[in-house]
């Protein structure tokens, strides 16, 4: 009997600690959540049946800690807010349907457990949050460096957090992280280029308690369209156009910034303002500021484009052209170093025959490291290509032939610019007319009595000398009265 007694109260006590565990894991439950500050989250009263099958007089409660916060029952038509004000008051709401709990525009301080309770049952959610800030509002000039603070807060223990970065192509970028303590990270990123312009993503990640989450940002780089360095080569007279292609439009930058064009003949002379802009709202306003230039403001290029135009380009307009970009008193440059090139010949005007004329290239500098200047025929010479040393901004070369000569500017295997100049022949048409009389024979006394007269109009013509120099020979050799004799 005693020992039926003893099993019985075993058995009773089994059950009740059944039941008691039954009762327990139904009426708590343990949850966790992650939300972003200024984002939102919704979180369950996981386990509640939905509003049409609660029991017509159930209550249910969202408390913070043990602060209540919302009260709803199946005799309101409407959850009521706690009486007293709350700190997430205006930022929550209460979803009917599952009486979930919506809280928007988070702050760190949202941090802790909030509790739904209904009946005997409790559902504790531990909201984690997570703040991530971008240096300077994700606004950036390039070649500035970004720096994000990651920070946690949270009621239970802080979670290592692993941290992992993709930038706008989603490629897997490895910044430098410092870890100033559980709750804050700092993520130094590299100097920032134009073209690192889009959305990133900071990915965090911890195993216990369980955080897998993805923080996208947005980061806009505002600068050059040109590289780095830009050369500009140009001839003198010629007309030229520097144009700095700016990225606003394209990262779609609403702030308005300002900027200059200034030019300096070469580095530590005086630099010269040539033009001043604004962009606001994304139009541009110009203010011409110099006049000791002859330099003009295109009317029309294209959207982004900061220009100036040289019309006629003069050997001392060369150096560096300098476009700058303010914002918030942070500034971005990239230059343009216009390279002019001119010729000169001494003794100037036609060569005669025999005689000899030098022929003068010159650059301004400084030059490409790999650059050279080279002369050579085009036509009308069989002499050899003559080259500068690398770097020489000066090469002369002394020709004995007319013809058509050629400078260039080599930068590797590139030819930046070249020159053409024609060294025209003084006595080319005296020796053709020479021929053509002695076709004349008896003629030839005639004909040179003719060449001198003729060959002083040459003089003045000197331009279109083949053409009449060929109309003089047929004169000669087809229509045998020389007037030459009046
Ligand atoms: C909340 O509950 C809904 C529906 O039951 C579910 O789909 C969702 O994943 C839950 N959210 C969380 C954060 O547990
Ligand atoms: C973290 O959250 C707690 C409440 O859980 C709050 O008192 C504290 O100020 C928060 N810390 C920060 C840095 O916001
Ligand atoms: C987070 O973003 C990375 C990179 O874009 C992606 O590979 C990963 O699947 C994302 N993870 C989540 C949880 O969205
Ligand atoms: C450049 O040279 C031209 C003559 O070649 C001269 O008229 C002009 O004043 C010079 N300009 C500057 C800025 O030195
Ligand atoms: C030399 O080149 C110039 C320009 O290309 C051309 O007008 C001229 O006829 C050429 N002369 C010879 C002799 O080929």
């Amino acid at each position: 009997m005693e020992s039926s007694g003893t099993a019985l109260s075993c058995t009773r006590a089994a059950l009740l600690l059944l039941h008691l565990g039954l009762t327990s894991s139904m009426a708590q439950k343990n949850e966790f959540q992650t939300g972003l500050v200024g984002g939102e989250v919704t979180l369950n009263c996981t386990g509640i049946l939905p509003e049409s099958q609660l029991p017509r007089d159930s209550v249910v409660r969202w408390k913070y800690s043990d602060t209540l916060l919302w009260q709803t029952s199946s005799l309101l038509t409407k959850p009521i807010f706690s009486k007293e004000p709350s700190f997430i008051a205006g930022r929550s709401d209460i979803k009917m349907q599952y009486k979930q709990l919506s809280v928007r525009d988070l702050k760190l301080s949202d941090a802790g457990i909030y509790t739904c309770e209904y009946g005997t049952h409790k559902v504790h959610t531990s909201l984690h949050i997570v703040n991530l800030e971008i240096s300077l509002d994700g606004h950036f000039l390039q070649n500035e460096v970004a720096k994000l603070i990651l920070t946690q807060n949270s009621s239970s223990p802080l979670p290592d957090l692993s941290i992992t970065l993709f930038d706008n192509n989603n490629n897997r970028v490895t910044p430098e992280i410092q870890k100033k303590n559980l709750q804050e990270y700092i993520v130094n990123l590299k100097k920032l280029e134009t073209m690192d312009s889009g959305t990133w993503v900071c990915q965090i990640h911890s195993d216990s308690p369980l955080i897998n989450q993805n923080i996208s940002f947005p980061v806009k780089v505002l600068g050059f369209q040109n590289p780095d360095l830009e050369r500009k080569y140009a001839t003198v007279d010629s007309a030229v156009i520097l144009s700095w292609r700016l990225n606003s439009q394209k990262i779609k930058w609403k702030k308005g910034f300002t900027g200059q064009i200034n030019w300096k003949q070469q580095e530590g002379a005086e630099s010269h303002v040539l033009l001043d802009f604004d962009i606001t709202a994304e139009q541009l306003h110009e203010t011409k500021k110099s006049n000791n230039l002859l330099f003009e403001i295109p009317e029309s290029k294209p959207e982004s484009h900061i220009e100036v135009k040289l019309p006629k380009v003069h050997f001392n307009h060369s150096g560096q052209y300098q476009c700058q970009l303010e914002y918030e008193r942070r500034h971005a440059q990239s230059k343009i170093e216009l390279v002019v090139m001119k010729v000169s010949a001494n003794p100037a005007g036609p060569l005669s025959r025999g005689a000899s004329v030098t022929l003068t290239c010159q650059v301004s500098g400084p030059l490409a490291p790999d650059a050279y200047l080279s002369w050579e025929p085009v036509n009308g010479s069989k002499m050899d290509i003559k080259k500068s040393k690398q770097r020489e901004v000066k090469l002369e070369v002394t020709i004995s032939t007319a013809g058509l000569w050629s400078c260039d500017l080599i930068e590797g295997s590139d030819k930046k610019i070249s020159f053409r100049y024609h060294v025209e022949e003084a006595s080319v048409w005296i020796i053709n007319v020479i021929i053509g009389a002695s076709i004349g024979g008896s003629l030839l006394a005639f004909a040179l009595g003719c060449l001198c007269i003729i060959s002083g109009v040459r003089w003045q013509r000197r331009r279109q000398r083949a053409k009449r120099m060929a109309q003089a020979r047929q004169h000669l050799l087809e229509n045998k009265t020389c007037q030459c004799q009046q």
